[in-house]
Parts: C-alpha cells; structure tokens; sequence
C-alpha cells in the first residue's frame, strides 16, 4: 500500500480521542524510533554551504532505506519529505535551494510511517557556531516540551500540558505560539485532541482562549510540539501556503515527540536513540 491510499482530506480534528492497545504501542514505538532516528542521522550533515533540499533528499531516502514512507509526501499538496524551518520561520519551512549561512539555527520536521503508524518528531540544528541568544531560545523551548511532557499522567488534565510549556517559556522572557498546536496521531497523522501549548491567553480583542481540560487516558496517542518565539507570539503565512513566519521576524525554535499515554506517565516513541536530544551535537 503506498502514502496515496490515506485520504488526509478525511482526517478528524474534532471527535472522539481514539484509545489505543498494548500492540499499537508497539507499531508507533517503531514508527517512533524510525522518525528519531532519521534526525540523529541529520545531525551530522546540517552545515554552512548545505542546501535545505539536500538535507530533505537525505531525508527521504533513509525513510524510504528503513521501511519506511515520508507522510508529508502528498499531504494536503506538500510534496516534500520534511519541513525545514530557518531561523524566523516558525513551522512549514519547505526545503529547496537555500544554502545554509553560519549561525544559521532551523528546525528539521520529520513523519513517517511504518506498517500504518505514524512516527512525527521534530529538533532544532545549528549551521556552524550559534549567539548564545540563539542557544538560549533552543534550550528553553526544549525544556519546554519536556516540562510538557513531565505532566502526562492518567488522570491529569491536558491544559496541564500548556500551562508547563507557558510557565517556563514566559518566565525566560519568550513568547508561545497559538497558531499551530500538537495533534493525536496513530494510524492517522493528525486526529484529536488538539495539543496547544498554552493553557490560556487573552487576544488583542480581549477575547481569552482556553486549551481544552480534558481528562488524559492510558492509550491516548499525540504530539506535544511548541513553538516558541524570541518576540511576539504573532504569525504570518508566506504566499506559498505553507510557510509560517513570526510578524515580526523574531528567532524561533520548535521541538517536537509522539508520545503516549501509560499506565502510569508516559512513553516517547521518539527519543533520539543516540541521546542527541538538541544541538549543539558534535
Ligand atoms: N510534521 C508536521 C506536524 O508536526 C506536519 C507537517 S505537514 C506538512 O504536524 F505538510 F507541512 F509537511
Ligand atoms: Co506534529
Ligand atoms: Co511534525
């Protein structure tokens, strides 16, 4: 079966959160590993002179070398097999013939799928040496999907989730962004809930904007993804469709794991099997 047969265009955001068994564990735990592994393999290619779509052919052929199929491949019209994100964009960034400049910081967006499973996972790279601004930025937004995920828990409230990736975030000076949020994944890429990253801010209207407090089950399957920004929280979107800038052209880094929900916290599916968590890496 190839990538064509999933109709993402059927895809649910709203609905039932599906629950998931002992041996659905273990399909996303391979997709999991396959996914990580693809960014440990990038660790050593990101490099002032590089291209973005030298790193996405390296990309896609490990995918397909392990097994595996890119997801976003034919998703909703994107036709590459990751998302590089550089420096002030925020998430989408599609891989082509920009050469990568030292100081460089991008964020390398990978999903596969392995025997129906889908493995989604994110890091941060550095092109050559990085201000210590930039380090700070990667290195709280990589706390921040950790303190996230320190609160999955049966039992536990989803906005807990939020409130731990905007506490740490704000308290370093850095702002959450709404516009996009982490996903439930399984057998399909991007089901419900809807992760955000914040549990809740007011809007220039004055309108406040909760996350969702439902209650965390074990077999629950998604995502926790933030995106965090050294300025406003603000997005615009780039005329291709797809690219997602801060308005204000601030840095911004992303981290991103599948998890799920166990009996009694959590399991990453896509820990680096390195321990190459975030960059530096050498
Ligand atoms: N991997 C992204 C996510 O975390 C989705 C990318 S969809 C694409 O959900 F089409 F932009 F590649
Ligand atoms: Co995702
Ligand atoms: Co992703």
């Amino acid at each position: 079966m190839t990538d064509t047969a999933i109709d993402y265009e059927q895809e649910p955001r709203e609905g039932e959160i599906k629950i998931h068994t002992t041996e659905d564990f273990d399909g996303m735990r391979e997709a999991g590993r396959i996914a990580a592994s693809c960014l440990d393999m990038l660790t050593e290619h990101v490099a002032p002179g590089v291209t973005t779509q030298s790193l996405d052919d390296l990309v896609r052929a490990f995918v397909f070398d392990h097994g595996a199929i890119p997801a976003t491949v034919g998703y909703r019209g994107y036709r590459h097999s990751s998302c590089i994100s550089l420096n002030h964009v925020i998430c989408h960034g599609i891989p082509g013939p920009k050469v990568l400049k030292n100081g460089d910081i991008m964020n390398i967006d990978v999903t596969v799928i392995v025997d129906g499973w889908h493995g989604d996972t994110s890091r941060m790279y550095f092109a050559g040496e990085t201000k210590v601004k930039a380090q700070r930025l990667v290195d709280t937004t990589y706390d921040a999907l950790m303190a996230g995920i320190e609160t999955v828990k049966p039992g536990s409230n989803l906005r807990d989730i939020g409130r731990a990736i905007q506490t740490l975030s704000e308290g370093q000076g850095f702002s959450v962004v709404r516009d996009f949020c982490g996903h439930g994944l399984g057998r399909v890429f991007h089901a419900p809930p809807n992760v955000v990253h914040y549990a809740e801010y007011k809007d220039r209207f004055g309108a406040i904007h909760r996350a969702s407090n439902i209650t965390l089950q074990q077999g629950m399957f998604f995502t926790i993804e933030p995106m965090i920004n050294d300025g406003k929280p603000d997005v615009k979107l780039l005329k291709d469709g797809w690219t997602a800038v801060s308005r204000d052209k601030s840095l911004s880094a992303q981290f991103e794991h599948s998890i799920g929900v166990t009996e009694t916290g959590y399991e990453i599916f896509t820990k680096s099997p390195k321990g190459l968590n975030k960059p530096p890496y050498a």
